[in-house]
């Protein structure tokens, strides 16, 4: 699967297999994320699988998504951050992290795994059952397996079209082929 194909398969996967999820296809995920850029090269992001049943069942209760008591990997995408404001006035430290995270989810869909983002979540029963300092952030938990379900077809994905998120020169002005 090329760059381009793993984009438009990737999807939210919210129903997996009980299936373990190979460690070897884990280190090959992980040594993609941990490639990704960011700020001053700072690569603050860490992150604990959670693949123990029970800790799963807390951290999946503490994420209040019933999905991921049955998902097979729970990441708990954390920064260790001194939470420096860039230049630009955003703070780095979410950008890494997700720009990590989406490394994760492309490499995983490239080896037939499925991902789910999930941002609703509580991080203070999430740091307590994993013993998360509390001046670490819990930026995202992401839900990692085989998917259960059958893939939707890419044209079913509701984008934007290109004209309403792409300008040329100045805003709003439209971008021509
Ligand atoms: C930052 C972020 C947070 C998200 N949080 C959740 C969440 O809490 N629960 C959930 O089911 N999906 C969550 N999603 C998944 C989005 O709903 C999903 O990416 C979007 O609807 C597009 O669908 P697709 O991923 O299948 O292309 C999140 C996605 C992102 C990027």
């Amino acid at each position: 699967m090329n760059l381009f194909d793993a984009i438009a398969h990737r999807r939210s996967v919210r129903s997996f297999l009980d299936k373990t999820v190979e460690r070897e296809k884990i280190v090959s995920i992980f040594s993609a994320v941990r490639l990704a850029p960011s700020a001053r090269n700072a690569q603050e992001w860490r992150f604990i699988l959670v693949t123990d049943p029970e800790l799963r069942e807390k951290v999946a209760t503490a994420g209040g998504q019933p999905f991921l008591k049955q998902c097979p990997v729970i990441v708990v995408a954390c920064a260790e951050t001194d939470k420096r404001i860039m230049r630009c006035g955003e703070p780095a430290y979410p950008i890494d992290v997700a720009i990590a995270i989406d490394h994760l989810t492309l490499a995983a869909t490239a080896m037939g795994l499925g991902t789910c983002w999930i941002g609703s979540f509580d991080p203070e029963p999430v740091k307590e059952v994993l013993q998360i300092p509390n001046e670490v952030p819990v930026v995202e938990l992401v839900a990692l397996g085989y998917p259960a379900d059958t893939e939707r077809p890419v044209a079913d994905k509701h984008r934007l079209p290109l004209t309403e998120i792409l300008w040329e020169n100045q805003w709003r002005k439209p971008f021509s082929v």
